[in-house]
Order: C-alpha cells, then structure tokens, then sequence
C-alpha cells in the first residue's frame, strides 16, 4: 500500500515539474541585467527626478573592540543593513514561477554613497558581494563594517565613567531633496536587538543605542544624517585593582610609618621608598590618559593629592629627624661639660680640701679619709684606727669612682632615651599636629573624591 503510494507521487511530481522551470537567470534576463548595462548603476534608479530616494538603515553593535582614550578612538564592530527602491526593476512573481527575491552582485546596480563622518581609517575587511533584490524593486545590502572612528571622550571621571560615542552616516553628493535616511528600527529597539546580538564587550559593559537624525548644512545645501550614538559603560574593576588600590596601600604604608621610631633615618628611608613607588605607578597613568587641557581627571587629583600628602609628610620626616639631631647634639654637649666637671670633681677629691660638693657620699667618704670628725658621720670608724683607715680608705675611694663611672653613664643613657631637650619636645610636639593633620586631610580628601566619582 505504502509502495502504491509513493509510485503515485513520484508520477504526479513528474507530471507537474513537466509544466514550466524557471531560474534566476530567466529574470535577470527579463531586466536585461548584465555587467555593461549602465541604465542599472549609473544613476539614482528613479523614473523621475523628483522622485526622493529613501534609505533605510539599521545599524547593530555586534561587539566593543577598542576604546582608546589616549587617541581618542573607538572601534566598534557594527551590522549594517540598507534598504532603498530601485524604480526600474520590477517583476511579475507569477511569471516566473513566483520568485519574489534574486542575489546580483553588488557592482551591478547602484548603490546609496553612504559614508561614516567619524571614520579615520577605511575598512579593510571584504565586501559581502551580493545584494538582494525583491519583484518589487527592493534592495538591501547587508555589510560587516570594522569601524575605526574618532569619538571625544571625556575621562574627567576615570576609570568610573560612562561614554558616549556617535556614528553618523551620511550621503557624500545626495541632498536631502533627492535622498532621505530613515531609520529602520526606533531607538529602543536597536537597543534591545544590539543586546541580543552582542558578541563581546570586554571592558565596556553596552548601556544603549539611540537614533536621532539630523540636517546637516553646508553653505545653501543640506544633507540628512543618522546619528547612532552608543552608551557604554567602562568596567572599572581591572583599573581599581592596578592603580587605585595600590596608591591607597601605599599611603596606609605612610600613615603607619608614623608609629616607627624617629632616631637613625629608619622612617625617613621608608617614605622616601613609598614614595618612589607612587611615582612608578604614575608612569601607568601617563599611558592610560590623554593630554587634555580643559578639565583635569578626577585620578590626576587622586595622584597628585596624594603624592603631595606623601611629600609633605617625608618633608615633616626631615625636619624631626633634624631637631631630633639637634637635641642629641646639644645633650652630647651636656655630656662633655658634665664630664669636665667630673674631671675637677676628681682632683678636688683627691686633694680632699673642699667642703662644698654636690654629691654627699662621695663628700662623707673624703671627710672619712680625711679623719676630721669621723665620729658623727662613722661611729664605728672610731674604732678602727688611723693604721687601717689610710688602705680602707683608698679602696673605698676606688669603688666610689667606679660607682660614680657606671651612674654617670647610666644617666646618659637614660638622658638619651627619655631626657630630651628643647628641640626634642617640639619634635614631638609637630609629631602629633601633622599626625591629627595628616589623618584628617586624608580621610576629608578620600570622602570628597569617592563622592565626586560617584556621583
Ligand atoms: C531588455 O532589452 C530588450 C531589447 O534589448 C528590450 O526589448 C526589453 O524591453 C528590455 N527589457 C527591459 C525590462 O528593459
Ligand atoms: C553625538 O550626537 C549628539 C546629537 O545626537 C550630539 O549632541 C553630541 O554632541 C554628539 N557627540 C559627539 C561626541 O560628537
Ligand atoms: C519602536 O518600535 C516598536 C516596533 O517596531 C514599537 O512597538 C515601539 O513602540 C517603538 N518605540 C518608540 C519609542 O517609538
Ligand atoms: C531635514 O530637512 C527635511 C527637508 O527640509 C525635513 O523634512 C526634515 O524634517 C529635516 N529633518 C530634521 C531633523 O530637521
């Protein structure tokens, strides 16, 4: 039964394939389309001047290449579409077996000179080489473009900003009395099919397309455009983790090195290498942004703030370590004046004829050496007897230098440490200010800027 079935089908499709075949040809011939035929490409394909000429357009972003804030460029990869009427083709689909569409090869007909104002390169990528024609006298081409165009871009708020970027399309001869652009699809939705269709954005995360159109005038003539203006927003995390948070660690460093103690040059050494670090990162800034004059990036003000805090703490570094130097200068002084009075102390001990002296040990055990009233001072020297009293005396006399050695320079240690003089307090004292100065400016400054970049 099956068999019976299929015998009758193959008959019944040999029988109707046997009344007409048709081809693509066969239509091309109809319009007498060939490559020398002028009538197709050499003029705007109306039967009337008069007639206008409407070009559709519809423009998809298929992917962010490039946004080069340096140069200024952007490098979109876009989808084209063009759609206009070409007046002198038509045909009957009936007679031709109802084909309604035919592919010719895109230098047979004439073609929209549609061009791209913002372009600074030519696209190098090949041409989709054929268009589409319809009975109706429709064509549409589709086409792949690589566009490098030049956008202004303004990085006052880097690396939180968001772009803008227009594409206008244009005809280079056509005034807006022969030809007029009309966009395909509305703003909202070459948004949504641009979202639908985009393949990679990279660090620019696609906010929106939007159409407007626009007459452009040139002395008493004007021409109609299509602006595409895209909307993306840069993905600031890579720009955060590289620049910003290694400034803000460096500056942590700073403020911490406040705690590391002020002798020897141990601080001063550390800032100056936090230091040197910002300036390698600020090298990074200078390839990232572009020269611009009319107003300053928000991370120009990050970096220059904060290394001029950095600097001016290494200065405020500089002048305590110099009173510091000061102070410990003229302690040394003390010292010196301290150990010549020690020195006469010494011969007016070993002369033993003086009854003024500051340290009363030291004047008892020379009045006990001496012999005169021992005692009210040592009752029980009374017993020992002047034989003794002369040896005794003289190794009392040896342990007293020695003790007064050991305290003389247990006092300098200690003036070293703790003793500090004039220079000494007001170090300290600019210290702390430029320490409370510091961690205000600081906090005050991070608070204004991250607003500014927010808002
Ligand atoms: C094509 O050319 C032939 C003669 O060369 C002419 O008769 C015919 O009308 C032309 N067809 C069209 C559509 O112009
Ligand atoms: C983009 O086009 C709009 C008009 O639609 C215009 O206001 C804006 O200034 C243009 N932007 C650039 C960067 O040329
Ligand atoms: C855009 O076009 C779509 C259909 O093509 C329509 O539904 C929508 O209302 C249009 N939006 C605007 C803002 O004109
Ligand atoms: C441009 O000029 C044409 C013709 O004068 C006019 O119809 C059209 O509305 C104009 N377009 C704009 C955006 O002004």
């Amino acid at each position: 039964m099956i068999h019976v079935a299929f015998l009758l089908l193959i008959v019944f499709t040999d029988g109707s394939s046997s009344k007409k075949v048709c081809s693509y040809q066969d239509v091309v011939d109809y319009l007498n389309l060939t490559t020398d035929n002028g009538a197709y490409k050499l003029t705007r394909p109306v039967l009337d001047y008069n007639h206008l000429t409407v070009v559709k357009l519809d423009i998809l972003l298929y992917a962010i290449l490039a946004v080069i804030e340096k140069t200024q460029t952007f490098i979109p990869f876009v989808w084209a579409t063009v759609m206009w009427n070409n007046e002198r083709i038509k045909w009957d689909p009936t007679q031709f077996c109802g084909i309604t569409h035919i592919s010719v090869p895109t230098e047979m007909l004439w073609k929209p000179d549609l061009f791209i104002y913002e372009m600074i390169q030519k696209d190098d990528s090949p041409l989709n080489p054929y268009m589409l024609v319809s009975y109706e006298g429709e064509v549409s081409s589709e086409q792949d473009i690589r566009v490098v165009s030049t956008c202004r871009m303004d990085v006052h708020k880097f690396p939180f900003d968001t772009q803008r970027c227009n594409i206008t399309i244009g005809s280079a001869v056509h005034t807006v009395n022969e030809m007029r652009l009309s966009p395909f699809s509305n703003s909202s939705r070459a948004t949504q099919f641009t979202r639908e269709v985009i393949k990679s954005q990279g660090e620019w995360e696609f906010l929106q397309l939007c159409v407007t159109s626009n007459n452009f005038t040139y002395g008493n003539r004007q021409w109609e455009q299509l602006i595409y203006t895209f909307t993306m927003k840069r993905r600031p995390l890579l720009h955060v983790i590289n620049f910003l948070l290694p400034i803000l660690f460096f500056l942590t460093l700073d403020i911490a090195s406040f705690f590391i103690a002020d002798h020897r040059g141990e601080k001063l050494g550390f800032k100056v290498t936090v230091l040197l670090a910002i300036s390698v990162l600020l090298l990074i800034l200078n390839d990232i942004l572009p020269s611009m004059s009319n107003k300053t990036p928000l991370i120009a003000t990050y970096c220059i703030v904060i290394f001029a805090l950095m600097l001016l703490s290494l200065l405020e570094t500089i002048l305590v370590t110099y009173l510091m130097e000061k102070d410990s200068a003229s302690s040394e002084k003390l010292r010196l004046r301290d150990e010549l009075e020690d020195k006469q102390e010494k011969v007016k001990i070993n002369n033993c004829n003086t009854v003024e002296k500051r340290r009363t040990c030291c004047s008892c055990i020379c009045k006990a050496s001496d012999g005169e009233k021992q005692h009210e001072l040592l009752p029980v020297a009374e017993e020992v007897n002047n034989s003794i009293q002369s040896r005794e005396s003289r190794v009392l006399l040896l342990i007293l230098e020695e003790l007064k050695e050991l305290q003389k320079t247990l006092n300098l240690q200690l003036s070293c440490r703790h003793e500090v003089g004039k220079f000494g307090h007001w170090a300290t004292r600019i210290n702390r200010a430029f320490f409370i100065f510091y961690i205000t400016t600081v906090s005050l400054f991070l608070c204004l800027i991250f607003i500014e970049w927010n808002s």
